[in-house]
């Protein structure tokens, strides 16, 4: 089956929508995307959940979510529970048992490494530099295109290629009998390699009204506060996803997933509860559309 429309954001809150069939039948969504507003914190720029309620608030989303989502599909949920009261919340880890329940499968945590950070001093912790990309799938055996995000190997190899012995030629026990050692010779020549589940990206560039791309330290407390980069949802939509699948975002925020997925020729739906934040995401999904037309009227 396929959404009624694709290519399309619409207005309204994703608890309702998604419920109607016509538009999100069962099975027809590739990838998901999404970072829902997180507990309590941010009440005064969109709509705050309670911490205590989060998992109530968020179950019915969710069991939509894994009936439109195709079996071979991905989701992906941007999160990290803020520290109240002296400690870190646990509706994450709530939500993930509760999700379990619900017949998703927790896959793999994805550690989202964000270099620009807040600084500052807190009295029993540093400062909060990752969130949580959880994926979630329908079965264990899912779509995934593992290639699509292979990084260059890396200044190490070139050292340790250099002084390679009898044992890195074969696979081997290790002299402590702990773990089967590599054999490492099979990097030999490699340029590219798989990466890692921590997600580093050498720039972040979020969008900002209608104009594409700019950095993240231009633009964080602008249009909205809680924009992630284009590149988070590109990586993840590059991994879960091929050429024409459909990839939903139903938190969509200023419009990032969808643009993601248009620049990766993939077909994009959003759903946007705010009137001005669904303005910026029409804003943003226009003009990537606009210069992706003018540049393929170039060739
Ligand atoms: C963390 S932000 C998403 C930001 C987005 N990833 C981006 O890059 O711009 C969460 C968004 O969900 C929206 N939202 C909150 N409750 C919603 C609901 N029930 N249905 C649809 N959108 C909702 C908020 O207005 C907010 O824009």
């Amino acid at each position: 089956m396929k959404p009624k429309e694709l290519n399309i954001i619409y207005k309204g809150d994703c608890s309702i929508l998604l419920a109607d069939k016509s538009l999100f039948p069962d099975k027809s969504i590739n990838l998901i995307v999404t970072s829902p507003p997180y507990a309590d914190k941010r009440k005064n720029s969109y709509q705050g959940v309670n911490s205590d309620k989060y998992v109530e608030w968020f179950l019915p989303i969710s069991d939509q979510l894994i009936r439109i989502l195709k079996d071979n599909g991905s989701f992906i949920l941007n999160i990290k529970e803020h520290p109240s009261n002296g400690e870190r919340e646990t509706y994450v880890l709530e939500l993930i048992l509760e999700m379990k329940k619900q017949g998703w499968f927790w896959i793999e945590e994805y550690c989202w490494y964000k270099k620009n950070s807040f600084p500052g001093k807190w009295p029993n912790r540093f400062r909060d530099s990752w969130e949580r990309c959880l994926h979630f799938t329908k079965k264990k055996d899912f779509a995934m295109y593992q290639d699509a995000v292979k990084v260059p190997i890396g200044d190490w190899a070139e050292k340790r290629f250099k002084s390679m012995s009898e044992n890195d030629f074969i696979r081997h026990i290790s002299k402590n009998n702990t773990h089967l050692g590599r054999n490492v010779s099979n990097w030999l020549n490699k340029k590219k390699v798989y990466p890692h589940n921590v997600l580093v990206f050498e720039e972040e560039h979020r969008l900002y009204l209608g104009n594409v791309v700019e950095t993240a330290a231009d633009t964080s407390h602008k249009n909205h506060s809680a924009i992630f980069p284009l590149e988070l949802p590109t990586w993840f939509i590059r991994l879960f996803s091929k050429e024409n699948d459909a990839v939903l975002d139903p938190f969509l925020g200023s419009g990032t997933t969808a643009v993601a997925a248009l620049l990766h020729k993939r077909k994009y739906i959003g759903i946007e509860l705010k009137t001005e934040y669904f303005s910026e995401a029409q804003k943003n999904i226009c003009e990537v559309e606009k210069i992706m037309k003018k540049n393929s009227n170039k060739i």
